[in-house]
């Protein structure tokens, strides 16, 4: 059976790729988007998921917009480098039309509740933008931390952050939240940088469904190709783009594909080390373990499995010529 998904985006090129990969999934029943800031305002983010749901024909999914800022601050503004990355639109400058309908009125924070109360362990919920909602919900709902599955894109454990040496993005964007999720959470993976650095995309698969001539083949390498470029200025080390947030919902469909580190976890929310995940000195001696660290990851496995979920989506989508009439 299908295992029930909320991703919770800040949509953003790999939001966009994660979104993908969750509509291209047999194994994952996506049920609703939730909209958080950090590539972008979260009315931006909520306008990408919509215009990427439609673009994918998957208007029965609900998107619903979550809190707008951090826990510790009253506004939030996107950073330049954020921009940089994503793209003014956060798509990557891809020019793909407005949704025919509107984010729900119901808010992140009561689906997700709603949501973990109605289906317990069928399903798994995948922030991959700051913690902020999730953080909130615990907050809204005392059983939440206890039943909730949740598998994170975010942190770094074992190599520095790309935000600070000490902190990756979506933790910097509200290390307060995180710390709260980490230490109340009773089942946590932590898919970070760690593990997310390994798996690369390269223009050689972009230029696959390029070729497609679909439009859904054409959003994807367009939005992709300008991720690609940024990394080449910000990481020419790497040698492509890192697949962080899609990474996140593989791991959610098959916990397989990566080697987990068991640790209780914190995040350091004061001085120079702000926004890094560590393990909970407090909590070391606790014989349960409540967080998964992802340390090693099966690159080659999963590089497999985007691509075919990635361009099997796309060639359903229509062909750029008929959608241009
Ligand atoms: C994370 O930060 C965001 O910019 C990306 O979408 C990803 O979720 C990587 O550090
Ligand atoms: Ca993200």
């Amino acid at each position: 059976m299908a295992r029930k998904l909320i991703l919770d985006v800040d949509t953003g090129i790999d939001d966009a790729l994660a979104i993908a990969y969750a509509l291209g999934s047999e194994d994952l029943d996506l049920i609703g988007v939730t909209g958080t800031y950090g590539n972008v305002l979260v009315p931006t983010g909520t306008r990408n998921s919509l215009a990427i749901l439609e673009l994918f024909g998957r208007t029965d999914i609900p998107v619903y917009a979550g809190p707008d800022h951090a826990r510790a601050r009253d506004s939030f503004e996107v950073m330049e480098i954020s921009e940089f990355i994503h793209g003014k639109n956060g798509i990557g400058e891809a020019q793909i039309p407005d949704a025919s309908r509107a984010v729900e009125e119901q808010s992140a924070v009561e689906f997700m509740v709603e949501s973990v109360r109605q289906y317990g362990d069928e399903l798994v919920i995948v922030p991959v933008g700051p913690l902020t909602t999730v953080a909130a919900a615990m907050e809204a709902d005392p059983t939440f931390a206890d039943n909730a599955h949740i598998v994170i894109m975010g942190g770094a454990l074992t190599v520095p952050g790309n935000v600070t040496q000490w902190s990756e993005a979506n933790i910097n964007q509200d290390p307060e939240a995180a710390d709260l999720v980490f230490r109340n959470a009773k089942d946590i993976t932590m898919v970070g940088l760690d593990v997310t650095l390994q798996t690369l995309l390269t223009s050689k698969e972009t230029a696959e469904w390029k070729a497609l001539g679909t439009t859904g083949g054409d959003f994807l390498a367009t939005a992709t190709d300008y991720y690609i470029k940024a990394y080449e200025t910000t990481a020419p080390y790497l040698g492509g783009c890192g697949l962080h947030d899609p990474l996140a919902v593989a791991v959610a469909a098959d916990p397989n594909l990566v080697e987990t580190l068991d640790i209780n976890l914190k995040t350091d929310t004061e001085g120079e080390t702000r926004g890094r995940t560590i393990g909970d000195e407090a909590r070391l001696n606790d014989a349960a373990k409540t967080g998964h660290v992802a340390v090693g990851v099966d690159v080659e496995r999963f590089l497999a499995e985007f691509m075919r979920r990635l361009t099997g989506l796309a060639q359903r989508t229509p062909g750029r010529d008929a959608a241009a009439k």
